[in-house]
């Protein structure tokens, strides 16, 4: 397995799992398959698990923390705080109060079974309160030896600048993909100007980017994902081209569309790590050998040109999920 840095200090593979479509959101729950498919992504040589204490609520840290008993894994693992949900709910609040940030810290450590999370982030920006003092309550929760690095998700890039100029912001993980490049404004320049990694959350669009939605196909009714803007039938329909120029390009390359997605954010810089999601051991497979698939600057241009042309219609999020998203 290949690794990356995503910051001098914190070295991962150079894919990550994530973990949580194995609690809620994208279908029923199978902890037995689950499990498999964790030992599954250790043999393959994936070191980097992501996961928050919202997913589930508190469902996934629990099934790691088994994972982890099981196998006394040597991995690096990432958990996020400052979503706060009820179990079947998804309206939230944001709480990103140093307080609520240990008491969240120490949940997570008990759930988890461990003594340090490597990777800790702020799952949401609290415009409530000043992020340099955030920064000041997680890091002492550095100097205490509970979390090893911080991390920020869906943050701007004026905050971002202000949060790492009081304590070094190691990661941030935000939505990119062929289909997400927002990021590539100024959140990934500045990554790059401050030598902050940059973790790439739904690398595989939420499963779109694959082609599984592509012939009229739409997630359950129960999934998540319908009640995405995004995902809406007319705007699925408008973005079907996207995934047959992917597809196109795999036919080339003699790879899955998926795996061209990947090998895409690979390329855009090596503090670039995608953590794609999935419960199925042969997609897993599949996400790992992506790091074989080299794309050439003229492909990946070619590439980048065909999906600019075309438009994305609908946001990310629903109002309520775009709560904190570029706070
Ligand atoms: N920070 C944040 O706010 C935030 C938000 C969302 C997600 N995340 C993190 O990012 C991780 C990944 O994002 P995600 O799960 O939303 O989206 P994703 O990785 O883009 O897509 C996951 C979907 O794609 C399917 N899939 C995966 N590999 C496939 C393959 N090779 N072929 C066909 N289908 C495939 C999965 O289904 P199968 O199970 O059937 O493979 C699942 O439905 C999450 O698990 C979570 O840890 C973070």
């Amino acid at each position: 397995m290949q690794t990356r840095n995503l910051t001098s200090t914190l070295n991962v593979s150079a894919i990550g799992l994530g973990c949580m479509g194995m609690s809620e959101f994208y279908g029923p729950r199978n902890d037995e398959a689950s499990l498999k498919v964790l030992d599954k992504a250790l043999d393959l040589g994936i070191r980097f698990f992501d996961t928050a204490d919202m997913y589930g609520p508190w469902h996934n840290e629990e099934l790691l923390g088994k994972f982890i008993a099981s196998r006394k894994a040597d991995v690096r693992l990432a958990t996020k705080f400052g979503i706060v949900r009820r179990p079947g709910e998804y309206r939230r609040s944001i709480n990103n109060a140093p307080d609520y940030a240990r008491q969240s810290c120490e949940a997570s450590l008990k759930r988890l079974g461990v003594d340090h999370i490597d990777l800790y982030y702020v799952h949401r920006v609290d415009t409530g309160v000043p992020i340099e003092e955030t920064m000041q309550g997680l890091a002492a929760l550095v100097k205490e030896g509970k979390i090893g690095h911080i991390g920020l998700c869906e943050v701007s890039a004026a905050t971002l600048r202000r949060a790492h100029a009081v304590h070094p912001v190691s990661a941030v993980q935000t939505e990119y993909s062929l289909w997400s490049r927002e990021a590539e404004s100024s959140v990934l320049p500045l990554c790059r100007e401050l030598g902050i990694g940059f973790v790439a959350y739904s690398p595989l669009g939420r499963g779109f980017l694959t082609g599984r939605f592509q012939h009229g196909s739409m997630p359950a009714d129960s999934d998540f994902r319908r009640t995405l803007p995004r995902f809406q039938p007319e705007n699925l329909a408008q973005k079907r081209s996207l995934v047959d120029v992917i597809a196109a390009l795999a036919a080339q390359q003699q790879c899955q569309p998926s795996q061209i997605a990947l090998a895409w954010l690979l390329a855009q810089g090596d503090n670039i790590v995608p953590i794609p999601g999935t419960c199925n051991p042969l997609h897993l497979e599949e996400n790992v050998d992506a790091l074989r698939v080299r794309l050439a600057v003229p492909e990946l241009e070619a590439l980048r040109q065909a999906v600019s042309a075309i438009p994305v219609a609908g946001e990310r999020y629903t109002p309520e999920g775009m709560k904190g998203v570029n706070a």
